[in-house]
Parts: structure tokens; sequence; C-alpha cells
């Protein structure tokens, strides 16, 4: 079998969220993203909040104007959200949940429930020519609901496995893991592409590229707050060691 190759989408939000600690443009996640990209990311990954808490609206259009790599719009599946996707013309959107009251998006979209909110805006996108991904847990009837929805793409929603990993809750991971495992196996079947991310550092990300039905990754909190201590540059390229080390992994005996 011919592994796909596995894509590093870089999410530039956290940035943005030192800058807006003080307002004005220092540091510019546009900048970062340049940087990233020029380290080795495949794509950049930026999050329009309703609240625009860390991504403003003329980031977007930055980054969609100035980046030379895909842009990927995380978005909640809002009529505003989908205007500016619609105007801004991204290479792909994930859409995702969003509470106010959340810190970070907490969990995946319910893709069952939620089907009459998400089908048009996936139909909507779809007819726009811009990839659609949905950020969901690797439960099947979330997978399932996912290609009846006509989504191409599903991103795993990886947050519980790498919490349960960092606190050392080993069987919570494991079962975790299998989750992720299984999730990624039958998306697979299903015809959809596979992609993963929240939490994911070093270590996750090492073992997750080894799943060779995962084919991009898409990475912020970790990558921004190491380059504290590497800068963005060296940490971009540790993390492609890593998933490069992992992937390398999918045919060793
Ligand atoms: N993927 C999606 C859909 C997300 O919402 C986020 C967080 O914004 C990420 C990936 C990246 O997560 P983290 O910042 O924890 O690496």
């Amino acid at each position: 079998m011919n592994t796909p190759r596995l894509r590093l989408g870089v999410n530039v939000d956290h940035v943005a969220t030192i800058r807006n600690a003080r307002g004005g443009r220092h540091p510019d996640p546009v900048r970062a993203a340049k940087l990233a990209i020029a380290a080795g990311a495949d794509g950049i990954t930026a999050h329009l909040r309703e609240d625009r808490r860390h991504i403003r609206d003329d980031d977007i259009a930055r980054l969609k104007a100035e980046i030379d790599k895909p842009l990927n719009f995380e978005m909640a599946a809002t009529p505003e959200m989908t205007a500016i996707a619609l105007k801004t013309q991204p290479h792909a959107v994930c859409l995702v949940p969003e509470k106010r009251t959340e810190r970070t998006t907490e969990g995946g979209l319910d893709a069952v429930k939620q089907r009459a909110q998400l089908a048009p805006v996936v139909h909507a996108l779809k007819h726009a020519g811009i990839r659609v991904s949905l950020f969901i847990g690797a439960a099947p009837a979330q997978i399932e609901a996912a290609v009846d929805l006509g989504a191409p793409v599903i991103e795993l929603h990886t947050g519980s496995w790498c919490d349960a990993l960092i606190e050392n809750r080993t069987a919570e991971a494991n079962a975790e893991w299998q989750m992720i495992r299984a999730g990624a196996l039958l998306a697979d079947s299903l015809g959809l592409e596979v992609h993963a991310g929240h939490g994911l550092d070093y270590a996750s990300a090492e073992t997750i590229a080894a799943l060779p039905q995962v084919v991009e990754l898409n990475i912020g909190h970790f990558l921004v707050g190491e380059s504290v201590f590497e800068g963005l540059a060296e940490t971009v390229k540790f993390m492609r060691a890593a998933m490069d080390r992992g992937r390398a992994r999918v045919h060793a005996p």
C-alpha cells in the first residue's frame, strides 16, 4: 500500500491571542504563518470565532492574500461565518462547534443532532468549491452522519486522548486511542479523507502519524507555546521530524 504523505497544518490562533493581550499588531499571525510555511508547514489554519478573541476578520483576509499555501478556515456553522467564508474563498473550511464560554473547542460537532444546521452550510461551501471538513469525535454515528451530510473530509478530535496521555490516565488514553484508530479506519473505508487535531504535541503527533488513514494534522497551541523556547521555525521543524518518524512506522515490521 502507498501511504499518503502526512500534511502539517499550523494553527496560528494563539499568535493572535498574544497580540490581542496588548492590542496593536505584534506579534502578527500572518508573519508567523509565513515563517511556519518556510519551515515546512503544508498549510495554515485559523479560527475566526464569533467573539474574535484571537483571529480577527482582517487576519483572515491577509492570510488569504499573503500566504502561498492552503488556508484552512475554522468556523462555526453560522450565517455570518458562512458569508465570510464565501467572500474569502479559502482552500478549506473546517466546521467546528463553538460556545462563548469555552476556553477552546471542547468537543466535536454533533453531526447527528445538528444535521439541519450543518446541511445548508456544507452545501453552500461545497458549491463554492471549498473543501469542507467536519470536526467530530470518532464515534461511528458521527462518521456516518458526516458521510450523510456529504462532507468529503472529517477532522477527528484528539483532545481527550491527548489530555489523558499528558495526565497519565493510561486506561483512558488507550480507550481513546482505540476509538481514534477505529474511527480513522471506518471513515477511510467510507471514502472520507481523515484529518486529526487538538492538543497534539511532539509525542502524540508521532503516534498518530503511524495511522496511514490520517493525512493531515492541525496543530496550534503546542507549537506556539513551544516557540517561546525554541523559536517557531525550529518548533515546526521538530514537529515535522516527529511526524515523519511516526509515518515511517506504518510499514515497519
Ligand atoms: N483542529 C481544530 C478543528 C481546532 O478547533 C483546533 C483548536 O483551535 C485545533 C485543530 C488545534 O488544536 P491545538 O491548538 O490544541 O493544537
